[in-house]
């Protein structure tokens, strides 16, 4: 069984507007409310691929409510930690203004409520997958992905982490299965700029000295690159396409690379669905399809 984790879930409300000018009402020519959260758009792209997963992660007040709503309703697997006070957040996104959000902070998770998800997560077994993936909230202790790798390692438990910085180093002991930094993430940990492809690899080795398995690095329009478990390098350029909405594509191929694992337990074929992925979700306004990461996938 996969489980994804998402700590802090959203209400993505994604609107256009014609202009946008501060001190003044602005309204919306087009709105959106969907679910978001990296390790929930790792399982819908799962699930777009045909494998099932698990949702966990902490929910509060009717926001919350509406997001274990409509993950279920996209069929997917949901056991999140419903909190009694405060509420997820809501994410505002200005279509038309590429980047510009406002994020909320979500609510306040007591420490009980995270003895409950290490309560949970105690159910996985030897061979699960457990993805870790996004930043952790204010409320929470920065250790917890440590935390919850550390009372799960030596189980035989595979572990999948997209974090950045501390995150991601203190998760590196407990010997993931597989780590997705982008480019960008992966020269922050060592204070250098890496921009193309030959770059990232010996940085992406150094990780592995450090414990990693799998270390695939995104380059966006650049495309990525795996240097595997084995030490064997793979490397992509980006396939050619339109770029539509890139949000959500480090998580798509965190999915794709996962399906095509479980599917031939073969690196290069694992890679390519990762970039199939991460790109037809770019190519895309939502979320990949499993058709059409399969057009893509064929055109590598
Ligand atoms: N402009 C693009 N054109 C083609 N493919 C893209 C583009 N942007 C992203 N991709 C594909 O998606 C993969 C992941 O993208 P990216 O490097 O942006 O991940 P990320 O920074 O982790 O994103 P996220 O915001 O989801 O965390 C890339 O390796 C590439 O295959
Ligand atoms: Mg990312």
């Amino acid at each position: 069984m996969i489980y994804t984790v998402t700590l802090n879930p959203s209400l993505d409300y994604t609107v256009s507007m014609d202009g946008f000018e501060l001190g003044r009402t602005n309204r919306t020519t087009s709105e959106q409310m969907l679910p978001g959260g990296k390790g929930i758009n790792v399982s819908i792209v799962l699930r777009n691929l045909g494998f099932e997963s698990t949702a966990l992660g902490f929910t509060a007040g009717f926001t919350g409510e509406q997001i274990a709503r409509e993950v279920q309703n996209m069929g997917l697997c949901t056991d999140f930690i419903h909190i009694n006070s405060g509420f997820s957040r809501i994410n505002v996104k200005l279509k038309d203004y590429d980047g510009t959000e406002i994020n909320g902070m979500g609510p306040a998770i007591e420490p009980n409520y995270v003895e409950a998800l290490h309560e949970k997560l105690k159910q996985l077994k030897a061979g699960d997958l457990l993805v870790l993936a996004g930043s952790i909230p204010k409320s929470l202790p920065a250790a917890i992905y440590s935390e919850i790798l550390m009372r799960l390692q030596n189980r035989g438990i595979l572990f999948v982490v997209d974090a950045t910085k501390e995150l991601l180093l203190n998760a590196l002991q407990y010997k993931p299965f597989l780590i997705k930094p982008n480019n960008h993430e992966l020269g922050e940990l060592f204070d250098v700029t890496l921009d193309t492809r030959e770059a990232v690899v010996a940085y992406a080795k150094k990780l592995q000295e450090k414990g990693a398995g799998n270390v695939l690095v995104s380059l966006a329009g650049q495309g990525a690159v795996l240097v595997d478990e084995t030490g064997t390098v793979h490397m992509l350029a980006a396939p050619r396409g339109k770029l539509v909405n890139a949000v959500g594509a480090g998580d798509s191929m965190v999915a794709g690379f996962l399906a095509g694992w479980l599917e031939k337990k073969d690196y290069e074929h694992a890679f390519r669905m990762g970039v199939a992925a991460g790109s037809a979700s770019a190519f895309s306004a939502l979320l990949a399809t499993g058709t059409e990461i399969e057009q893509v996938y064929a055109s590598l």
